[in-house]
């Protein structure tokens, strides 16, 4: 019997909205000096959020798998070729061709995250501000294809795929669902991501807010013991 069945865990959900969000926020900040601090704390928040997806990836509850729905990219066209007929490929958790654009997008959010990292502790020059650029220039393209994907998939399937992301439920057979939602892992990845931010923002962790001062000091500090 067709039902509204769990389908997304809440650390999916907030791993989401919270990449969404940081990606939004690192986007918005990228031109400005006077929220330097801004782009770079959510760059980092990025990285640890694609950290963590990585590993709720290997351990995590059956659709949010990567073995449940990594296919590669024959499947992904075999089901963008499903979406032209009448009745397209149903795919309870991520279709295949939203999982292309899903690795690519951590793919590209870790480079992403790690070239600006090395930008702002100076490492590679100008190359690698020019790299950290360009791949910001094209995730930014894949989430617009992202967007649109969803849009379509949508429509094709008559479901609210973004209210499944939210909610967690989407229609389907009652054994498909999961278990649970496991709640209490959402709960540490929020609070271990506020401390984190938190830390950045206050200075707590200046050899990564403040990498080139922070090397500086290193070095101040070790003339001064020489000089001893
Ligand atoms: C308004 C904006 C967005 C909407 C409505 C949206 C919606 C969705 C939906 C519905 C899914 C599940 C797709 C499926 O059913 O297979 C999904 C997955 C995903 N989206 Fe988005 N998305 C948005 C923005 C973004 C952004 C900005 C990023 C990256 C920076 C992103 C990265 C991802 C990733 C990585 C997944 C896989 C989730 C997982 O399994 O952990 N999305 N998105």
């Amino acid at each position: 019997m067709i039902r509204s069945i769990l389908v997304w865990d809440l650390p999916t959900r907030v791993f989401h909205w919270s990449l969404a969000a940081s990606f939004a926020v690192a986007l918005i900040t990228a031109e400005s000096e006077r929220f330097r601090d801004v782009h770079v704390v959510s760059g980092y928040l990025l990285l640890a959020l694609i950290g963590f997806r990585l590993f709720w990836g290997l351990v995590g509850s059956r659709y949010a798998r990567f073995a449940s729905f990594v296919r590669g990219p024959v499947a992904a066209a075999r089901y963008l070729c499903s979406l032209l007929t009448r009745h397209p490929d149903h795919h309870l958790g991520h279709n295949p061709a939203a999982a292309v654009a899903i690795v690519l997008l951590l793919l590209l959010g870790a480079l992403t995250g790690l070239t600006g990292w090395m930008s702002f502790d100076d490492l590679g020059g100008e190359a690698v501000k020019e790299l950290h650029e360009g791949l910001a220039n094209a995730m930014l393209a894949l989430v617009a294809i992202h967007v649109l994907g969803v849009i379509v998939s949508s429509w094709r399937h008559r479901e609210n795929l973004a209210r499944a992301m939210i909610t967690g439920y989407k229609n389907g057979p009652a054994p498909e669902a999961i278990p649970r939602a496991h709640g209490i892992i959402a709960v540490l990845l929020v609070a271990a991501l506020a401390i984190f931010g938190w830390n950045l923002m206050r200075g707590k962790l200046p050899s990564l807010l403040d990498p080139i001062a922070a090397t500086a000091e290193k070095t101040h500090a070790k003339h001064h013991e020489d000089d001893d």
